[in-house]
């Protein structure tokens, strides 16, 4: 090849680039009227999009006609977080639009001003009803709570709770746990009994003892146990016959404050709302108030197949000759409003305990209730 022919080979290459460029660059694209070559562009997950030109403010021009409407784009369905490109083209024209869908907002937490909670109750932030939404996976919501709820104490708690969603985000809100005892006044048409101090006063679901009422002459009975001065005298009775027969009894609970009662009651209901009225007493509901009533056992533990061992046996035929009845034997549960607590053993006094024992009756059929 001559020289010659090679520079006019060069030349026709050349001027090749150069119309091809020209011939490119007679084509522009602008986005919200800014020229552009190529566009990128964030959208939070589940915000509105669409792809068509006008939605995204493309307009592209060759050689200054408006061609918009002519390009061609493949439209994509958005169905997680990630980078997506568009692309449009037009004969050997393309244009790309970049999308990056994110994840930058925290869940939107929808509180009300309080929870309520029993006392005594687990507390989990789970279950508290809280209504958190998110722009996306809605299963990857974590809940936390910054803050101290004692549900041992009954008391308002304030504390942030805090969503924190699959992707680092975290949204905190304030609000306030109620810890409420579910019981610490009486159900309204209780009954108060009149003569809380006489030995034989019958007290059940429906008659309960005067507020603040206690008895006045409680005496030790050995560890924290105390009955009032008769009961306790018979109950030592009782326990000496029955070592001389051989029988160990465990004394498991004896008299319990009203303090103690609605502690005990409250925290009962608060893991078995809908059984704890059949085998705990209301506050001042309770023989254990009375300073009269005592739980036995063999072991300490109560269980309602006691009526099988030597110890229930024995008090079974024994304890009224000491004053004792069984409070809530097992085909009365009906009529006593308490399950079978074959432990439970009531002071009533020598005389009317022989006459319950002798008819089969509990002291609520006696005095006829
Ligand atoms: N368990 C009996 C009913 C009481 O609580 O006194
Ligand atoms: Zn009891």
């Amino acid at each position: 090849m001559t020289k010659k022919k090679i520079i006019l080979l060069l030349i026709v290459i050349i001027v090749g680039v150069i119309c091809f460029l020209m011939n490119n660059s007679t084509y522009v694209a602008r986005i919200e009227g800014k020229k552009v070559s190529s566009y990128k562009q964030e959208i939070e997950y589940g915000q509105d999009y669409s792809f068509l030109p006008n939605d995204i403010s493309l307009q592209v021009t060759y050689k200054d006609q408006d061609i918009t409407d002519l390009l061609e784009y493949e439209d994509i369905t958005i169905s997680s977080l990630g980078t997506y490109e568009i692309v449009y083209s037009y004969q050997d024209y393309s244009f790309t639009y970049e999308i990056t869908v994110k994840d930058s907002s925290g869940p939107t937490i929808r509180l009300d001003d309080q929870y309520e909670v029993l006392l005594y109750s687990t507390f989990d932030v789970n279950s508290l009803g809280i209504d958190v939404i998110d722009n996306y996976f809605i299963d990857d919501i974590e809940l936390d709570v910054d803050g101290q709820v004692d549900t041992s104490l009954v008391g308002e708690y304030s504390i942030d709770i805090i969503a924190s969603d699959g992707n680092d985000n975290q949204t905190t809100a304030k609000t306030t746990i109620v810890v409420l005892a579910p019981v610490n006044e009486l159900v309204e048409g209780t009954n108060i009994v009149a003569n809380p101090s006489d030995i034989t006063v019958y007290i059940s679901k429906e008659y309960a003892l005067p507020e603040g009422w206690e008895p006045d002459d409680l005496v030790s009975i050995g560890g924290n146990h105390y009955l009032r001065q008769e009961a306790a005298s018979a109950y030592f009775e009782m326990m000496a016959q029955a070592q001389l027969d051989g029988i160990d009894i465990t004394l498991v609970s004896s008299y319990r404050s009203e303090a103690y009662q609605t502690n005990l009651y409250n925290s009962y209901y608060a893991t078995d709302p809908e059984n704890a009225p059949y085998y705990s007493a209301y506050p001042r509901s309770s023989e254990h108030e009375l300073g009269l009533a005592i739980d036995v056992s063999d072991k300490y533990s109560l269980y309602n197949t006691l009526d099988e061992t030597i110890v229930g046996i024995w008090m079974q035929n024994y304890a009224y000759q000491y004053g004792w009845i069984m409070s809530y034997p097992e085909d009365k549960t009906d009529i006593t409003g308490y399950i079978y607590e074959p432990w439970h053993y009531r002071y009533v006094g020598e005389e009317l305990a022989t006459i319950l024992y002798e008819n089969n009756l509990t002291l609520g059929e006696y005095y006829d209730y």
